[in-house]
């Protein structure tokens, strides 16, 4: 079964609210609904942490609980345990694309490619932010993973 890695920089705002909505969009499609979802940071500071209170606050308000997640550190190990990587924003393409092991670079793929029609590359960093950021976050995430949902459902065919 296909597997999904959502990363971000500190795994506790932007890649847990993407792991709570993807799962909330492919259990809504029955041939996703197996799907695997997790989530990682390419730093270390917040491991073990649960998300930001603002984080869970916004998803919370559109029916989504992250609040049982918590932080861990992505590991060259995770290259051959997930299909697909979505990074957030470009550095954590970057960052990935260093890590990967060699021949596993193809796997890790920028989040809001998945939704050509926003016309951005990155989901903008809203910890040093106000809420908002939190709930434009979130906008962005949903629309690409409806579109990373509708690849997945072309793949299998
Ligand atoms: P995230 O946000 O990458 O969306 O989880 C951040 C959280 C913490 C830090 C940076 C980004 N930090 O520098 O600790």
């Amino acid at each position: 079964m296909k597997s999904v890695l959502a990363v971000c920089l500190g795994n506790i705002c932007r890649s847990p609210m993407a792991e709570g909505v993807l799962r909330q969009v492919f259990a809504e499609r029955s041939r996703l609904a197996q799907l695997n979802v997790d989530s990682a940071g390419t730093g270390s500071w917040h491991v073990g942490n649960p998300p930001d209170g603002r984080a869970q606050a916004a998803a919370a308000a559109r029916g989504i609980d992250i609040s049982a997640q918590r932080a861990r550190q992505v590991s060259t190990a995770d290259f051959s345990r997930f299909d697909i990587i979505i990074a957030m924003d470009v550095n954590n393409l970057k960052a990935l694309k260093s890590l990967a092991p060699k021949g596993h670079e193809k796997r890790v793929v920028l989040f809001l490619d998945f939704a050509p029609q926003l016309g951005k590359r990155d989901i903008p960093d809203p910890w040093h932010g106000d809420e908002d950021g939190f709930d434009h976050a979130l906008d962005l995430i949903t629309a690409a993973a409806h579109g990373l949902a509708d690849h997945m459902e072309a793949e299998l065919g």
